[in-house]
């Protein structure tokens, strides 16, 4: 204090003053702009500092084999939305679900606030406990289920499931799919959900991701030149654009996208 006393003394009172005043103006300014997210957000100034683990704002819940992969593959390719990897598995695997909401958002990408984070996980359908534990976490989750022709997704679980190349050994379709356990999760407790057309998906990508943009109430990105067909796979591929800025082909890989008998 007799410090300060001393170099009050010797400084004119009057220029302490106004550095004091301009240290406390800087310090304002630095709190207000660090409490306000939406300041940075909506100046397209988003650094990757702001980009944190969030409970997903949308989630596909299946079915599976309605195409899925393909429909969070090409959700993917959109600048505001960012997929979790794999299948997470958390609403209807008991010893994941123990692990907490905190494992949970964990398992989620990095997104800023001007993006969505999803996950696919098709048992969420099936499983009678998911739509109440989902419901009770996050009822404003957005929720999405994509349906197919039930024949064609019947066949291509077998393709898949049962095929002799994979398990080596062969199995009829009567004993593992007419005559097996069917599943159907009645409870669907979910308030806000979108049900794409898997068929449509197949023939007609652009239109259905369109229809999934406005309901993620995302920007609008899809349009039909991204989508082209590959003769080859039999199937739509899309151009991606990469964080860098490069576009490249994507198609899924060989385990999806079948010729059905
Ligand atoms: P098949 O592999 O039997 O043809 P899921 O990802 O839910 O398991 O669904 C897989 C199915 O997605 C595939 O079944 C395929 O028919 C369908 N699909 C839809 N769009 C596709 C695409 N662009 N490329 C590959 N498969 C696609």
């Amino acid at each position: 204090m007799n410090e300060l006393n001393g170099l009050c003394g010797r400084v004119p009172k009057k220029a302490v003053f106004i550095v004091m005043a301009a240290g406390i103006v800087l310090l304002l300014v630095y709190h207000i702009s660090s409490s306000t997210p939406g300041s940075f957000y909506d100046s397209d100034s988003m650094t990757s500092s702001q980009e944190e683990q969030r409970f997903p704002q949308a989630i596909i819940i299946g079915v599976k084999k309605g195409g899925t992969r393909a429909l969070i593959s090409m959700l993917d390719s959109h600048p505001q939305v960012e997929s979790a990897r794999g299948e997470v598995h958390f609403f209807d695997r008991n010893e994941n679900f123990r692990k907490g909401l905190r494992w949970y958002v964990q398992q989620m990408p990095f997104t800023a606030p001007n993006e969505i984070a999803i996950e696919k996980s098709p048992s969420y359908f099936i499983t009678p406990y998911v739509p109440d534990r989902l419901h009770s976490m996050s009822p404003s989750t957005k929720v999405i289920l994509i349906v197919r022709d039930p024949i064609e997704r019947t066949i291509s679980d077998y393709i898949q499931l049962f095929n002799p190349d994979r398990i080596g050994q062969q199995k009829s379709f009567n004993d593992v799919v007419l005559d097996g356990p069917n599943h159907i999760n009645d409870r669907a407790q979910v308030i806000r959900i979108h049900i794409v057309n898997g068929d449509a998906l197949i023939s007609n990508p652009a239109q259905e991701m369109i229809r999934v943009q406005n309901y993620l109430g995302v920007s609008d990105f899809f349009t039909e030149d991204m989508f082209y067909y590959n003769k080859t796979k039999g199937f739509y591929c899309w151009h991606k654009v990469t964080d860098k800025g490069d576009v490249h082909p994507n198609c899924l890989g060989s385990s999806k996208g079948h010729q059905h008998p």
